[in-house]
């Protein structure tokens, strides 16, 4: 005999009515329902694209430190997820990043800050860099992404900085300074890690990809 598949609702009904589903706060079975329902329906938070820019550059060498003893700028730790529109790792993703140097300068020649990541199986990755500079043509700091995932489509998007001097210690008023900076997403907080004797700053920028 063919078992005839539950919904959705009915399979949450059952929970709740078994104690598997529970509210935090006192709520009444269909309140409880409804909110599950709504925040499943919830559209995926992705990340945002951004311009791909016209400073990238093919064949860049796999690497996770990006500066060099003796580069001039702020030590910049950048780490986070790939992930897909449900929060899940992504497996075999793959990402490159490039940006300016200290003083603004893209490395059109070789490689210097440019890299290609390599994530764990996890979708976790990280790379040591300097905070880049500022330069003409654009108005904010800025780091590009590309990343690839098997069966998601390509994101190329742009990582600012919170502490920019450009947005005058108030992203939320001020991001659309940078006419490029369409999403407020995109300005990440800055972590000062100290150290003994130095410190660098730390960001963390989950990039979630969509289904292709
Ligand atoms: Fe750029």
């Amino acid at each position: 005999m063919r078992v005839k598949p539950l919904t959705r609702r009915e399979i949450l009904e059952n929970c709740i009515v078994r104690g598997l589903l529970v509210a935090s706060i006192p709520l009444s079975q269909s309140k409880l329902l409804a909110f599950w329902q709504q925040a499943e329906a919830r559209p995926p938070k992705l990340t945002p694209e951004n311009e791909m820019g016209p400073f990238f550059k093919k064949g860049a060498p796999e690497a996770a430190m990006l500066r060099v003893p003796g580069d001039a700028g702020f030590p910049l730790r950048v780490s986070g997820n790939i992930l897909d529109a449900r929060g899940e790792p992504i497996e075999g993703a793959r990402a490159e990043v490039w940006q300016a140097d200290h003083h603004g300068l893209y490395d059109l020649k070789g490689y210097r800050y440019r890299a290609r990541l390599a994530p764990s199986a996890k979708g976790a990755y990280a790379f040591e860099t300097v905070m880049p500079g500022h330069y003409p043509d654009r108005v904010c700091q800025h780091i590009h992404f590309m990343v690839t995932a098997p069966g998601h489509k390509t994101l190329v998007t742009q990582l600012y900085f919170a502490t920019d001097s450009v947005f005058a210690g108030d992203p939320d008023k001020n991001y659309t300074r940078d006419p490029l900076i369409e999403n407020r997403e995109l300005v990440r907080p800055v972590t000062l890690v100290e150290h003994a004797e130095s410190a660098h700053a730390d960001v963390v920028f989950e990039l979630s990809l969509q289904k292709a």
